[in-house]
Parts: structure tokens; sequence; C-alpha cells
């Protein structure tokens, strides 16, 4: 292979075509964001750069695995978006890169606080709060009542109606997870999760799944970060959004460099051009409405004001941390995802 291979080579140079082949610079970029940000942004690194950007989108827990399935071989270089607990636990892991990148000046404290806590092997890029959107044609259509807290989504007539991601996969399931263990105690949050269970029609794989799903009418309740609730508001569609009247937990989404990286340099590069002022303003072209971490960056009057959110004091190093996340995962699988419904 490697003599035909250089045979080519230099039958190419010879051709005089092998110079921009050659030249052709790459990043392997793994996104655990919305599909049509993540698009976004790989297109948009390329025009700035000439960078050709290979993309994985996969959910957020997803990507976790893959990177530590691959970590002897890694073939990512950059993991861009999604949730932040399973970045935190991939730095503990030694699966990430430490990386100070000179744009760090310009962020918000949160931003850098991630960075922080994990020896700089990850970093926040934004922000965002949970919480639950519902179909409110479907939800009168059924004489169901207007929920407002965590805890109406344990009654009894909205069985079948609620939909959440897997928390193994999703990070927002996760967060779901972490913050209801949070809000009501372990004890009291895992009798929640198995209330909630019976009223559960499907666990998705990616966790913004439940509410376009609710958008295109095929469930009534959606458990999701309530910027993805007002996307599908904001794109037409009879979507109402929940900030649960006990208080909520939130997101710190993040970006690190993988470990082992084949294209480190390049992966450096996006890094800083993705925590740029004017990059992290793109969002709004398609409509991510999460809090950027860029003080600069512009946000929209449509994006959730999380000053205005009871939001809970996440602990994100105990629900960031390996050992806590394996562990509730693992409980949640053995004591509530095998319940009958
Ligand atoms: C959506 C949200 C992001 C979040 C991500 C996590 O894309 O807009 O703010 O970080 O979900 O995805 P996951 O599929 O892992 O729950």
């Amino acid at each position: 292979m490697k003599k035909f291979g250089l045979t080519a080579i230099a039958i190419a140079f010879a051709a005089g075509v092998a110079g921009p082949a050659l030249a052709t610079e790459k990043l392997n970029y793994y996104c655990s964001s919305q599909e049509d940000w993540c698009q976004l942004m790989a297109r948009g690194f390329e025009e700035a750069t000439g960078i050709k950007v290979n993309m994985t989108r996969r959910s957020s827990g997803e990507t976790f695995a893959l990177i530590k399935a691959e970590s002897a071989n890694p073939k990512g270089d950059i993991w861009w978006g999604g949730t932040g607990d399973p970045h935190l636990q991939a730095a503990e892991e030694g699966l990430t890169e430490a990386f100070v990148s000179p744009m760090r000046s310009e962020l918000n404290d949160w931003a850098i606080r991630q960075a922080s806590s994990a020896g700089d092997k990850t970093i926040g890029i934004y922000s965002g709060a949970l919480g639950y959107g519902y179909n409110e044609e479907i939800l009168k259509a059924n004489n169901l009542p207007v929920p407002s807290c965590w805890k109406d989504l344990l009654k009894p007539e909205y069985k079948g109606h609620v939909q959440m991601a897997n928390p193994n996969s999703s990070g927002t399931a996760y967060t779901t997870l972490a913050t209801i263990v949070q809000l009501f105690g372990e004890d009291e949050g895992f009798e929640f999760m198995k209330g909630l269970h019976k009223n559960i029609n499907q666990y998705t794989k990616s966790g913004s799944a439940p509410i376009k799903a609710a958008a295109r009418g095929e469930n009534t309740i959606g458990i999701v970060f309530m910027h993805d609730a007002v996307k599908q508001a904001v794109s037409g569609f009879p979507i109402k959004v929940v900030a649960p009247c006990e208080g909520t937990g939130y997101e710190i989404g993040s970006m690190s460099i993988i470990k082992g990286a084949r294209n480190l340099e390049n992966a450096k590069k996006f890094y800083d051009w993705a925590l740029t002022a004017a990059v992290q303003s793109r969002a709004l072209e398609v409509k991510a409405y999460q809090v950027p971490a860029n003080q600069g960056a512009e946000t929209s009057p449509s994006a959730p004001d999380l000053s205005s959110i009871k939001l809970i004091d996440y602990d994100f190093a105990k629900y960031g941390s390996s050992d806590e996340r394996k562990r509730l995962l693992k409980k949640w699988d053995d004591e509530v995802s095998v319940l009958p419904q």
C-alpha cells in the first residue's frame, strides 16, 4: 500500500496536480449540539480557513462514549457542544487535552470556571436552562391541565403524553436526572423519576427530539432545554415553554480538544475561532438561543432570560465527575428504566 501511495504521489507531482491535494488540511469535528448549528460551524470554519471539516454529530453521552472507545487510536480532533457534564468526565478520565486560548479574556466567568475546574481540558461555550415544552393544541384536544411544575408531570392524566431522552445517550436527559436529584434529594428524586417513567411514551436518543416530536404533533410534553422549546415556538409551532415552578438546573455547553488529536493545530484554530463574538453571534441564524460564552456575542430577545428563571446551584464538579455520572446512570438503568409502564 505504502509503495503504491508513494508511486501515486510521485505521478501526481509529475502531473503537477499534487500541490493542492497534499496541502489539504483537515479537522475531524465531533459535534453534540443541534445538527443545523453543527453544520453552520463546520461550513463557517471551512470558509474562514480553507481547512476541510469532517463532521460527526452525536448526542453528548454518545460522543463521550465514542471518544473513550477510540482513546487508544483517536479519530476525532475537537468536540464542540453538548452538555458540560460528559466533557468534565472526559477531562477527568484524561481523554481531552489542556489548552488556554487567548480568547479567554472575552468570556463570561461561568465559561472560564468550567475550564478552571477541569485543568483547562474543557471550556464553556454556551449556557441554557432546563425545562419543558408542550403542544398546546394537543393538550387542549385531550382536555389536559396546563402543567407548570416538575411534579405536575407525575399526574396520571399525562400517561403516555411525556417524552424525554435516555440519560445514557443524552446530556439533556442526564441534566434532567441530576437536576431532579439536586432539587428533591436522591431518594425522593428517584421516586420522582419512577413516577415520571409511568407517563413516558418514549426515551429518545437525542435530547431535543421530544420537543421536535411535540412540534410535529407526535407528542404532547417534551422535557428539554428551554431554548430548544423556544426554537420550535418561534418557528411557528404551537409550543409553550415552561420554567418549572420548583426551580431548575442548567447546562454549561462545552468544547474540548481530544487527547492525541492528529490535527492538533487545526483543533486549536477551531477552538479560538469558535470563541469569538462574531462566530458565537451566528447561533441566531439557526435559532440557537443559548446564552453565549463570549460577552460581546449577540443574543436574541426570544432567548430565555436566565436571570428571571429560578436556577438551582447546579453542582457541576459533583455531577460531572466520572464516579457520580456512572453511578447515577447505573442506578437509573437498574431502578427506573426496567420498571413496567
Ligand atoms: C441540544 C441543545 C444544546 C445541548 C444539546 C445536548 O442540542 O440545544 O444546548 O447541549 O441538546 O444534546 P443531547 O442530545 O446530548 O441531549
